[in-house]
C-alpha cells in the first residue's frame, strides 16, 4: 500500500484544492490502494499529529474550489529549530510522525518559507515532492506559480472598478496590491489595468518622478490618474537604508501602509484629491481562474508522476510551458524577483508607464 501526505502551508491562494485534486486523480488512477493522509493546517499538523483519512470522493468536486480542505498555517521556517512554547523539537516531531503514520512520502504545496522548510525534511531523510503555490509568483525555479493568474484577475479588477470612478471624479487613485518582497503581482495587474504609475519593491521609486508622471498626465489634460502600488513599493531614500534601520522607521511610520505614505505625499505636493484601494486579502480568494486550473491539474499529475517513479527531493516548476522537477535543495532560500532590466518593464516604460524611478 501506498501512503502518501498532503500538506498545504503558508498564504493560502486559489488553485491549492485543484492541485492536490491533480495528484490525488493521478494517483488512484495508478493504485486501487493508495492511502492520502490529509495534514491538517500544513506543518503544525505534521508537528503535533493531526490529520485526516482522505477518501476518493474528497476531490472530487473541489477543481473550482478556493482555499484548502486540509487548511493551512503559517510556521516560519527561522523557528523550526526552536523548541516550541512546552519544549519541543519541532523537526524531531515531524520526522516522528511521518514515520509513525507509515508515509512514503509528503506533498507539500507552498511558497517561500514552505519551501525551505521542505527542503529540511528532504535532507532529514523524508521522502518530499513539492508544488508551487502563491499568488507572489515569486518562487524561484518556475516561470509561474499557481494563484498568480487567479490573483491578478481580481487586482485587475479591481483596478478597472477603480477607473470609472477616477475618471468621473478626477481624482489620483491608488490601488495597493498585494506583495511585500516582489512586485509580480502589481506589475501584471497594473499593465492589465492600464495603471499610469506603478511602483513596485524592486524598483524604488522618487516622489519627485512620481509627481512629474502626474503633472505630465495633466498637462495631457487628462483629469485621473492611477497608480498600482506594491505592498512592499519602497522609496529610493529608504531603500538606502538597513534592514534594522528600515524597521526602526516603520514602527515608527503613521501610516497604515505605504499608498497611505504616496497618497499623502501626492496630495500636498500637487493638490489632487487622492484616494487609495486596498482589496487585500480579496487577491487570495474565490475560484481559480481557468488558468490555475489548467496549470495546478498538470503540476498536480506530474507530482504524482514524480511518486510513482519514486524520485523525490524535487519541486515540480514549468519552464518554458513544460512540467520539470527542479531539486528542491536549488529551489530553497531563492526569490524570484522583478528584473528591473527586463523586457517587460522596459515594454511598460514604452507604453509611457511610469514607474517612479
Ligand atoms: O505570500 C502571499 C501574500 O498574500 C503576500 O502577497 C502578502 O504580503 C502576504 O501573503 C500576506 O500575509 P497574511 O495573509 O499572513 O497577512
Amino acid at each position: 500500500m501506498k501512503k502518501v501526505g498532503f500538506l498545504t502551508s503558508g498564504g493560502d491562494c486559489q488553485s491549492l484544492n485543484a492541485t492536490m485534486r491533480g495528484v490525488a486523480k493521478t494517483l488512484y488512477q495508478k493504485y486501487d490502494d493508495v492511502e492520502i493522509y490529509g495534514i491538517l493546517e500544513g506543518y503544525k499538523g505534521l508537528i503535533y499529529g493531526n490529520y485526516r483519512k482522505m477518501k476518493p470522493g474528497d476531490f472530487s468536486g473541489i477543481l473550482t474550489e478556493g482555499g484548502t480542505i486540509i487548511g493551512t498555517s503559517r510556521q516560519p521556517f527561522k523557528k523550526m529549530r526552536e523548541p516550541d512554547e512546552n519544549g519541543l523539537d519541532k523537526v524531531k516531531a515531524m520526522k516522528e510522525n511521518y514515520k509513525k503514520w507509515g508515509l512514503d512520502c509528503l506533498v507539500i504545496l507552498g511558497g517561500n518559507g514552505t519551501h525551505k522548510t521542505a527542503n529540511l525534511l528532504s535532507e532529514e531523510g523524508c521522502n518530499v515532492v513539492t508544488l508551487p503555490k502563491t499568488i507572489d509568483n515569486d518562487i524561484w525555479g518556475t516561470d509561474i506559480t499557481f494563484g498568480f493568474q487567479s490573483a491578478v484577475n481580481i487586482a485587475t479588477n479591481a483596478i478597472d472598478c477603480i477607473h470609472t470612478t477616477a475618471a468621473s471624479h478626477g481624482r489620483v487613485f491608488i490601488v495597493e496590491v498585494m506583495g511585500h518582497k516582489v512586485g509580480w503581482l502589481t506589475l501584471h495587474a497594473g499593465i492589465a489595468g492600464g495603471a499610469d504609475i506603478i511602483l513596485l519593491p524592486e524598483i524604488p521609486y522618487d516622489i519627485n518622478s512620481v509627481v512629474k508622471a502626474l503633472d505630465k498626465r495633466n498637462k495631457q489634460g487628462k483629469r485621473f490618474s492611477i497608480l498600482a502600488v506594491a505592498e512592499g513599493a519602497i522609496s529610493k531614500e529608504d531603500a538606502k537604508l538597513s534592514k534594522k534601520e528600515l524597521k526602526a522607521k516603520k514602527q515608527e511610520n503613521l501610516y497604515p501602509s505605504i499608498s497611505y505614505k504616496v497618497g499623502q505625499e501626492i496630495q500636498e505636493r500637487t493638490g489632487q484629491e487622492v484616494r487609495i484601494t486596498v482589496p487585500g486579502h480579496t487577491q487570495r480568494g474565490g475560484e481559480p481562474c481557468p488558468y490555475d486550473r489548467v496549470i495546478s491539474s498538470r503540476l498536480g499529475s506530474a507530482a504524482a508522476r514524480l511518486i510513482i517513479e519514486g524520485k523525490y527531493g524535487y519541486m515540480v516548476g514549468i519552464k518554458n510551458n513544460e512540467i520539470i522537477p527542479v531539486p528542491l535543495s536549488e529551489v530553497a532560500g531563492k526569490l524570484k524577483t522583478v528584473n528591473p532590466d527586463s523586457s517587460i518593464i522596459r515594454e511598460a516604460k514604452g507604453l509611457g508607464i511610469s514607474f517612479g524611478d
